[in-house]
């Protein structure tokens, strides 16, 4: 199947990066978004874009206006007739993508692929609001969408295996690498890193470290480009609170219950980097947190690591996803500099076990205790 144009619903920081990385490999793109607010924050948000790349010189003027010129917008869903694949990236409510997923399948030709890029929500409740649930999948983009290299494909119980294997070789035509994953909240990046991000705003909450502490942390003593407060900042903690209620919804559990910190400052309207505003301000351009009590960094780096590990070492076990999958989302979904299970066999899998009952036992949660052997 040939994927010559492409639409994307939804011009937020994650759409508009989804239009850029389509229209930069040479794909039209139809980017529809609901009023004309949307559209013109969706054309500057690739405009900013395309910007950064030329000052930089990875991009000519010339280059970014013809990437520019494979573009247009509109707020009508019949612009999207024509459609060989269209990616729906609209805020993280299901009853929204179900409404969408239902006027998309009206408007596009009936052999167009439709697909979310949901970060944890039902792919099959949203398939099931088409007339073509087979022709339905997940494409999970991770933020930044033109610079982050993996992609997660989710499949349904309805999915058509040509249509996934058409999905995936468009993923890798785009640069990208992908993993398959069936629908389960969280699939596998958003699992395993929303876990660590509320784990780290619950250590916040608990007043045992502050946000500079936490990130300085893990910037430092784990190489990561950012640490946890950052990286909320980045996503919008809203969007974080919806993923972990999915996820809550599911484990039940109550680390994954959404952190109260979170909770308030996105009541208080502060989502982060897209407010203007979050953990951080960014009226100007924050600098890179840091802090010189290391007793404190390197007691939170170490739960913060330990528990995301064993929640690496659990996904793993249970048949969930493989460790090349895991490691490969971490490092190119999340830009972290090596796996989990480079980290484990560096560590050695009895460290790991060791101090992940130590922090069950001195956290008093029992979901930090490693599996039994
Ligand atoms: N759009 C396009 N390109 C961007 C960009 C953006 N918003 N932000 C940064 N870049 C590019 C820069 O142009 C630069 O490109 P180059 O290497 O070709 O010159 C490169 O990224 C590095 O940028 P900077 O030097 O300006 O900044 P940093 O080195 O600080 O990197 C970062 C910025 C790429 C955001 C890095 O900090 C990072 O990888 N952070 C972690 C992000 C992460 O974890 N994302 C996944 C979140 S989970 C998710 O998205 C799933 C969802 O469902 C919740």
């Amino acid at each position: 199947m040939s994927f010559s144009q492409i639409g994307v619903v939804g011009l937020g920081i994650m759409g508009a990066g989804i239009v850029e990385v389509f229209a930069r490999a040479g794909h039209h793109v139809v980017g529809v978004a609901e009023s004309a607010a949307a559209v013109d924050a969706g054309k500057t948000n690739l405009s900013k874009s395309l910007a950064r790349a030329v000052s930089k010189g990875k991009l000519s003027q010339e280059q970014s206006d013809e990437i520019t010129s494979r573009v247009s917008f509109g707020e009508d869903f019949e612009l999207l007739a024509n459609c060989d694949l269209v990616i729906e990236a609209a805020p993280e409510i299901l009853a929204l993508k179900v409404d969408i997923f239902a006027k998309l399948d009206l408007a596009v030709k009936p052999s167009g692929i439709l697909a979310s890029n949901t970060s944890s929500l039902s792919v099959t409740d949203i398939a099931n609001a088409t007339s073509r649930p087979a022709q339905v999948l997940g494409m999970h983009f991770f933020n930044p969408a033109p610079v982050q290299k993996f992609v997660e494909v989710i499949t349904t119980a309805h999915s058509d295996p040509q249509v996934v294997s058409e999905i995936v070789e468009l993923g890798k035509s785009l640069g990208k690498h992908l993993a398959q994953i069936s629908d389960q909240p969280g699939f596998i990046v958003n699992k395993l890193l929303l876990r660590y991000l509320n784990h780290a705003v619950q250590i916040l909450d608990s007043g045992q470290a502050s946000k500079e502490q936490m990130d300085a942390a893990m910037r430092e003593l784990s190489g990561y480009p950012m640490g946890p407060c950052e990286l909320l900042d980045l996503i919008g903690i809203d969007t974080c609170v919806e993923i972990l209620k999915t996820i809550y919804a599911d484990t039940k559990l109550e680390i994954d219950e959404p952190a109260a910190g979170m909770v308030k400052l996105v009541s208080a309207g502060n989502k982060g980097r897209k407010s203007g505003s979050g953990f951080y301000d960014y009226s100007e351009k924050p600098e890179t947190p840091t802090d010189p009590n290391d007793d404190i960094k390197n007691q939170v780096h170490n739960d913060l690591l330990i528990a995301y590990l064993g929640d690496c070492i659990a996904m793993e076990a249970t048949g969930y996803a493989t460790k090349i999958d895991i490691d490969s989302g971490m490092k190119l979904g999340c830009g972290l500099p090596e796996g989990p299970f480079e980290v484990i066999e560096k560590m050695g899998l009895g460290t790991v076990r060791s101090a992940q009952a130590e922090l069950s036992e001195r956290t008093g949660v029992s979901a930090y205790q490693p599996l039994p052997l």
